[in-house]
């Protein structure tokens, strides 16, 4: 398997890193338009390689798509992160160029890639790339739901002084503060909902706690976080390299499903070797599905700027 991350920044160089410590795949490429940065961190992480015993090919290349060519899954990090005080929705303006070349360069050394979209706004970053490339939809995979789950999980485990490997618990709808759903009715610490442990307050603190989890650490740090981003960008790379089949909340295109079409938005996927493979139907309760139209109402608007910045979509 041969794994191209676009993007150098912080969270790139982390899925990256993550990838090739897990040896998730034989070949490792980072790319960024910058000279020099992505081979000066890619050679950093071969060397580190040496003292972590993972043998793998880790290569930069300063914007030469060829060095790409014939990757199984491709992840875009591409674009400005946020500073504090700046929504994901801030970024539309210059990431949506960027994300769209890139997309284009990929895939004429990598036409079978798979894509997992980091850059944000994340939602409208899928999209654009879903409808300016053609792919399959099964190809274009945004990421959102496996990052801010992960943070609902912390939340929880924090209020439980549990474990997070004893929790499920999922985020649908969008990647934005205010348009993701943390779905407290049907998170379970092993099988048991968590609603028998913690009372209605603490949960909804929980909640709204994972909804800022992003912008709690740009205020914290004064940029968009990457330990976790990269993390779960290499979570997603090993469900399909290595076939997994997990169900993890991302970004997908809805053609009904949920309610919605037209849009892509987070809902529980199927990951393995073909992409994304299969929805699951959540069930939603009234009040659920009421949160996840008004989340795609809030991302449905935001593609409507993509029309209006002269990129062709
Ligand atoms: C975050 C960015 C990656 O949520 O969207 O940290």
């Amino acid at each position: 398997m041969k794994v191209t991350v676009v993007g150098a920044g912080a969270v790139g160089a982390t899925c990256a890193d993550n990838i090739a410590r897990r040896e998730l795949a034989h070949e490792v490429v980072l790319l960024d338009i910058k000279e020099g940065i992505s081979e000066g961190k890619s050679l950093d992480m071969l060397q580190a390689s040496t003292l972590l015993d993972c043998d793998i090919k880790l290569t930069g290349s300063t914007n030469d798509y060829e060095k790409t060519a014939g990757s199984d899954v491709v992840v875009i990090t591409s674009g400005l992160p946020r500073k504090p005080g700046m929504t994901r929705e801030d970024l539309i303006g210059i990431n949506a160029g960027i994300v769209k070349g890139v997309t284009e360069n990929i895939l004429k050394y990598s036409p079978d890639a798979i894509f997992i979209i980091i850059s944000n706004p994340m939602d409208t970053m899928t999209y654009l790339a879903l409808k300016s490339s053609g792919l399959p939809k099964n190809r274009v995979i945004g990421l959102g739901g496996a990052l801010d789950s992960a943070r609902f999980k912390t939340y929880l485990s924090l209020a439980l002084e549990c474990s997070p490997n004893d929790l499920q618990a999922s985020v649908i709808g969008g990647h934005g503060d205010t348009t993701m759903i943390p779905l407290t009715r049907l998170a379970t610490k092993a099988g048991v909902p968590v609603s028998q442990f913690l009372d209605e307050e603490t949960l909804k603190k929980v909640a709204a706690d994972t909804m800022v989890g992003g912008a709690t650490l740009t205020g914290l740090i004064g940029t968009s976080a990457w330990y976790a981003p990269g993390a779960a960008g290499a979570y997603m790379v090993e469900a399909i390299v290595r076939d997994q089949k997990r169900i993890i909340p991302s970004c997908v295109l809805l053609e009904g499903e949920y309610g919605q079409s037209d849009i892509c938005l987070g809902v529980p996927v199927v990951l393995g070797r073909n992409g994304w493979e299969e929805i699951i139907d959540y069930k939603l309760t009234d009040e659920e599905q009421a949160a996840f139209n008004k989340s795609a109402d809030a991302v449905r608007n935001m593609n409507g700027v993509l029309s209006t910045l002269n990129i062709g979509v």
